[in-house]
């Protein structure tokens, strides 16, 4: 008889990993450092909402700490202390979620359960909970009853995964099915997208095996929006050498200036061309939730996709993207996955099995979060601050144009507000020197871009926290260091 192998001891590190006693008390200190850290960060206590140094300052900090074998705790303490504090109201740089703290809190929740998704038995509560909450998101927006989506990690991904679902559709009207043939570099397919479109898309498309050459971009008008006349002329051009038009992208917003592109004229046009629509409304889509900015996304409800980044004007913590179809059956469009050990058929359309319709097969339990964010008054909220950040970027514009020193790169659309000091001739170099002061001495936090080949500096208002007096110092600042220059 073959004898029974003994079976190794548990170790004592994995049996006080496991301990429920341990982890209360780890969380409930936990607790009291995170609300201490929030007390401190919304009560402006810090020197700075960005307390970062160079990137060397920051690799010699951590290889000290790792070569004194620092502690959890210390680098707990290090990470909050070091980290951009994006809950200070002075932090007005980049477009991430300001995360509402219980909603953080919940992470603590899903990542206990851990129900990694892809089929309905590896997380049912998630599975069902995708399955209503984005028709639901997707009827607030305006879609059809019979919208549906899916969620996935990032708006890069999603928007990757709308124009995936474009491209078999066309594919298979073209009697080309590009999931079991491949793409067909004969038969070129393109994308068109305005100049300010997020550079995802572009990546998107190459992904996909265009090339370069296959995202067409339109024109934009004074204001950064698709000029329509333009893309007409564009579709012209390409239908007449050969090219077949996948599908027409608008921005709700771009991201460099919150410009939201005409949306329902874009539509009008994609349903006259027969073309896919999709918005890519990862950052600005939430307009919808807004009855006061609702008119900045008309035309969207006709998308045939949108995206719409959560963990960016919803207030929750990353990543958490939907994507939505007005027809919830396309969302099996840019996937057949055989998968015998998950599935039975690849083409059955179980809104269960959400791994037939994303790229993860793994995933966070995403839809609880959204769905512990909605069960909250998540729809109202979402528009409250979407009225309030749009407030602040209208009051900051206000106050630039009030101000000698500055000028504003046009009037903003969104939460977004390009400005630079105003100069008879634009000086790169003099933005360069401020910002890196600004980077050093600024108790605020704001970022620098580039339009039609011009420095600016920009701000985005994610903290609905942020009041006028945050603006005006982030300003004299400035104003201060030009002073000096
Ligand atoms: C308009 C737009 N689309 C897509 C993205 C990419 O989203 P994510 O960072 O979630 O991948 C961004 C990010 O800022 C964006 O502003």
């Amino acid at each position: 008889m073959k004898p029974r192998r003994p079976l190794l001891p548990l170790h004592s590190t994995l049996r006080e990993a496991y301990d429920s006693s341990a982890f209360r008390a780890f969380g409930h200190d936990l607790v009291d450092r995170l609300a201490d850290h929030l007390e401190d960060s919304v009560g402006r206590q810090r020197p700075s909402s960005y307390p970062v140094g160079t990137p060397q300052e920051e690799l010699a900090f951590w290889k000290a700490f790792m070569a004194r074998s620092g502690s959890r705790e210390e680098a707990i303490q290090a990470v909050l202390e070091r980290s951009n504090q994006l809950h200070d109201p002075r932090y007005m740089g980049h477009q991430v979620a300001v995360p509402f703290p219980q909603e953080a809190m919940l992470g603590a929740l899903t990542d206990l359960l851990n129900n990694g998704q892809a089929i309905y038995e590896m997380g049912p509560t998630n599975a069902t909970l995708e399955h209503l909450l984005l028709n639901q998101v997707g009827q607030a927006l305006g879609l059809a009853e019979e919208c549906g989506g899916v969620l996935c990690h990032g708006g890069t991904l999603g928007n990757l995964v709308a124009l995936l679902a474009a491209q078999r559709k066309l594919g298979l009207r073209l009697d080309q099915d590009p999931w079991r043939h491949g793409i067909r570099q004969s038969d070129p397919f393109v994308v068109l997208v305005s100049q300010q479109a997020h550079y995802c898309v572009d990546r998107a498309v190459r992904i996909m095996g265009w090339g370069p050459d296959a995202v067409v971009l339109v024109n934009t008008d004074a204001n950064h929006r698709m000029d329509v006349a333009d893309l007409a002329h564009q579709a012209r051009k390409q239908r007449k050498e050969g090219r077949q038009l996948l599908a027409v992208v608008g921005c709700a917003c771009t991201t460099s200036t919150g410009a939201y592109d005409p949306l329902q004229d874009i539509a009008e046009w994609a349903q006259g061309e027969d073309v896919w629509f999709h918005v890519d409304g990862a950052h600005g889509a939430p307009a919808g939730f807004s009855d006061t900015h609702k008119h900045l996304v008309r035309g969207m409800s006709l998308a045939d996709s949108v995206v719409l980044d959560f963990h960016k004007v919803c207030g929750l913590p990353a990543l958490l993207t939907g994507v939505l179809y007005r027809d919830g059956l396309e969302s099996f469009l840019p996937f057949v996955q055989e998968a015998e050990y998950l599935w039975e058929r690849a083409d059955g359309q179980d809104w269960w099995d959400t791994g037939k319709r994303t790229f993860e097969c793994t995933k966070r339990m995403l839809s609880t979060r959204l769905a512990t964010a909605m069960f909250d008054g998540g729809l109202d909220k979402w528009g409250h601050l979407v009225d309030r950040l749009w407030s602040l970027a209208e009051v900051f514009a206000d106050e630039v144009e009030s101000r000698p020193a500055w000028e504003l790169a046009m009037a903003p659309q969104a939460n977004i507000v390009c400005f630079r000091p105003s100069v008879a001739v634009p000086d790169d170099h003099l933005l360069t020197r401020l910002r890196a002061r600004h980077l050093k001495d600024g108790a605020s936090y704001v970022v620098a871009t580039r339009l039609n080949g011009e420095a600016w500096l920009r701000c985005t208002f994610m903290n609905p926290l942020t009041e006028r007096e945050d603006m005006q110092t982030m300003l004299d600042e400035f104003e201060c260091w030009m002073a000096q220059d």
